[in-house]
């Protein structure tokens, strides 16, 4: 693939089966299968709620330091590997609270791994997420709890189940979020209207949006979305496997490049929809887009990056220098 920025992957989403199993059994934690291929073969979901119930109770498996450390460093070993430049990175400590492990085990972990990947040449950073389905009083705990770790996060985002959980009642947590520096943006319009989208950005302020795609249901929100060149990070992938869209071949994807949309192609939960940010491209490839299309999702994917411009007019330099590959 041609170099970008990853801007859409949950780090808890990149737990494969394996490592699910080797962290079950070095915790003692009672899992209902040890095979991985079973556990491949569960991962078929019919919406966003149902792939989140196993999402999250998987997360029962991650208890130390290390735990957290194996995680991140077996994605970002696998994202310098693709030829990415930058990884913008969600995770969801609330999860993590409720399983009694504490923000500093979690920080620790992440902390290590991303260190030692920006060591070996890979910018990354991480984005703290807020679970929308358990409320804003919530979401304004796990932020003044982890202000001691402000250093280690660039930003915050909003995820979870998202019907029936609209922005608005976060509008004050985002503003807290701001005062204190940080980046933010929100998945909004995966399963929720375009509403959601319009609301992220009047009421959270958010510099991006994740997915985004019933945006085009909407013409004018297309249209405003154009004029203000707000970036959506769309999943394709991810889509097709909660049935966002009913396969493939049906992505607006085609249709939101010709409208003028500035979007990116990312994984979101790469070990449960069927690949990573390569397999995302590839997806877009046989949707027909061309190498012009394919570089101006790179180079999307580049400017939108929360990194001084200084450093994207480095990468864009290295993404126009760079050969598409065949395949
Ligand atoms: N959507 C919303 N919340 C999430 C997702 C997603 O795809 N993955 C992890 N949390
Ligand atoms: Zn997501």
């Amino acid at each position: 693939m041609l170099p970008a920025a990853e801007l859409h992957v949950h780090l808890e989403g990149t737990l494969e089966p394996e490592l699910l199993v080797a962290l079950a059994a070095r915790n003692g934690v009672a899992l209902p299968t040890t095979d991985v291929e079973q556990w491949r073969a569960r991962y078929v979901f019919g919406d966003l709620q149902a792939f989140l119930d196993i999402y999250y109770a998987n997360l029962a498996v991650l208890r130390t330091p290390q735990d957290f450390a194996d995680l991140a460093t077996a994605y970002l070993d696998r994202a310098r590997a693709a030829g990415l430049l930058r990884v913008e990175a969600f995770f969801d400590p609330q999860v993590h609270l409720d399983n009694g492990v504490g923000l500093d085990v979690v920080f620790e972990g992440f902390g290590a791994a991303f260190d030692a990947a920006r060591a070996r040449g890979l910018s990354c950073d991480l984005i703290l997420c807020f679970l929308r389905d358990r409320g804003a009083d919530a979401a304004e705990e796990v932020l003044r709890a982890a202000m001691p770790f402000r250093e280690q996060f660039i930003g915050v985002g909003l995820d979870s189940a998202e019907v029936g959980h609209p922005p608005a009642p976060f509008a004050r947590v985002f503003a807290a979020a701001a005062a204190e520096g940080l980046h933010r943006v929100a998945h909004a319009g995966e399963e929720g209207g375009p509403e959601y989208v319009r609301d992220a950005l009047d009421l959270l302020g958010v510099e991006r949006i994740d997915h985004g795609i019933r945006a085009m249901e909407d013409p004018e929100l297309v249209r405003r979305l154009v004029d203000e060149q707000v970036p959506l990070t769309v999943c394709p992938l991810s889509n097709v496997a909660l049935r966002a869209v009913p396969e493939l071949a049906a992505h607006p994807l085609p249709a939101m490049l010709d409208a003028g949309l500035r979007f990116t192609v990312n994984s979101d939960d790469p070990a449960y929809f069927g690949g990573y940010v390569e397999a995302n491209i590839a997806a877009v490839r046989s949707l027909g887009l061309d190498e012009t299309a394919l570089r101006t999702l790179a180079r999307n994917s580049i400017d939108a990056a929360f990194v001084p411009h200084e450093q994207k007019s480095a990468w864009r330099s290295v993404l126009d220098a760079s050969e598409l590959p065949s395949t």
